[in-house]
């Protein structure tokens, strides 16, 4: 579970103790750098791991240094402020900025406490929404777009991202690790199967879910702290903030063969469990899909609150997309239905175009048999070799793959600046859902 970071300065120390307590009695985990001081990499960490900060204003913490590099932080994480004002600070520029326009509680006004413990509870029970991106139609993108689009929605508007792989061929594991080193890790169940069965990482003298294709395991299972089952991929090095991976693995193909269909709801329910506990540890969780409907491609629909669907301009993926939407409006309940939004990728500069313009236009729509003009997505991903998937090199770290940290090379920008715009509709559309 995530905490909410204090931020404050070192002469606020009972204050800090009061709010300390205050919190501990409502059972919200928080976490603040010692009276005898921490190193500005434990915050940040600290930081980046919270889900969101508490900073206190007074005085001397408007002076703090430190308390300014943790608003800074924050900021550049996309995390929640919520500013508890303990004295009469003058506040200087910065803190007019970053700070006031999020101002509301104060230690003076009745009750003050009371209301600063009971927004960082809302915060801390807040779950987040899920996308998972899926198009029945091979090809199109899927794994691209949920590398790319999300890595640069958590280098450009930050958050927490969670990743999961959900398809068998598990392409988006090997986008950021070496064949070798994603086996490895499925083979101590610290994969997506865990999400399914109980497994290895749940109890140690369990045997592997993925040694068994003829059986199911259908026992009951706590989800395992976060830190145990995902990757990290902005690592060492990295500019930082949360970006994690659940690698896929080929054996939840067994899922298809399984002729047990109690058996299969229950590995379902696990499944939605799972997430539903994770989705208080993130601001977004994203997964990636395989092309054929499926077991797997059910159980990503029911957890989903939005499916984004790659699609190319031409009339295979069009009839994918009619699939898809088709699938979602027989299968699943109308009040646990995903919204859907189309996204147009790899879209070149010849007549595919003219497809582009065409489906805004509504001219596609019956051939969809839906309203697939109002369903796309302004923004769209072009063609371009810097979206070509390229073999993570041995050694190099995760986030050296995700192209918004990718260097400088000739065109990147504008491609960038694609993946943003991308990230920044999807962000909009899901605030609004
Ligand atoms: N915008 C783009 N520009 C250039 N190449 C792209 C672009 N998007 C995807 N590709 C390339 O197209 C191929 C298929 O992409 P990707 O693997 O993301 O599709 P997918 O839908 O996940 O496929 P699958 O159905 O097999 O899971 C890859 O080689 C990828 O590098
Ligand atoms: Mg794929």
């Amino acid at each position: 579970m995530s905490h909410v970071y204090i931020s404050h300065s070192a002469r606020d120390f009972d204050a800090l103790l009061e709010l300390h307590e205050a919190l501990r009695a409502a059972s919200i985990p928080d976490w603040y750098v010692p009276n005898d001081g921490g190193s500005r990499e434990m915050a940040d960490q600290s930081i980046d791991d919270a889900f969101a900060m508490i900073i206190l204003v007074s005085a001397a913490s408007v002076r703090s240094k430190a308390v300014r590099q943790d608003v800074e932080r924050a900021k550049a994480r996309g995390l929640k402020l919520i500013p508890y004002q303990i004295d009469k600070a003058r506040l200087n520029g910065f803190f007019k900025h970053e700070v006031l326009p999020h101002l509301r509680l104060s230690s003076t006004t009745p009750e003050g406490l009371k209301q600063l413990v009971a927004e960082t509870k809302q915060a801390y029970k807040k779950k987040c929404p899920v996308v998972a991106v899926m198009n029945l139609k091979g090809g199109v993108g899927k794994t691209t777009v949920t590398s790319q689009v999300f890595g640069a929605w958590q280098g450009a508007l930050g958050g927490r991202i969670l990743l999961i792989d959900l398809d068998p061929q598990y392409n988006l594991t090997q986008t950021f690790y070496e064949m070798d080193v994603a086996d490895a890790s499925a083979a101590q169940d610290r994969s997506v199967i865990s999400l399914f069965e109980k497994s290895r990482l749940h109890a140690r003298d369990t045997s592997s879910p993925a040694d068994s294709w003829l059986t199911l395991s259908t026992d009951p299972f706590a989800p395992t702290r976060r830190e145990k089952l995902v990757h990290e991929l902005m690592g060492e090095g990295s500019p930082g903030g949360r970006l994690d991976l659940v690698s896929g693995q080929f054996e939840i193909s067994k899922y298809a063969f399984a002729s047990d269909p109690a058996a299969l709801a229950l590995i379902k329910e696990h499944f939605l469990q799972s997430i539903e506990r994770y989705r208080s540890d993130y601001d977004l969780i994203v997964i990636d899909t395989n092309p054929n409907a499926t077991f797997l491609t059910r159980c990503a629909l029911e957890a989903a609150d939005r499916v984004l669907a790659p699609m190319h301009a031409d009339i295979y993926s069009l009839r994918g997309v009619r699939l898809l939407n088709q699938v979602i409006k027989e299968q699943i309940a109308a009040d646990n239905r995903p919204d859907l939004s189309v996204l147009f990728n790899a879209v070149g500069r010849s007549e595919q175009s003219t497809f582009e313009a065409d489906a805004r236009n509504g001219a596609y729509n019956a051939k969809a048999g839906f309203d697939l003009a109002s369903s796309l997505m302004r923004a769209a991903l072009p063609r371009s070799g810097h979206l070509q998937v390229k073999a993570p090199k041995e050694g190099q770290p995760a986030w050296k793959q995700l192209t918004i940290h990718s260097g400088r090379g000739g065109g990147l920008k504008p491609i960038r600046e694609s993946l943003k715009a991308v990230a920044l509709e999807l962000k909009l559309l899901l605030e609004d859902a």
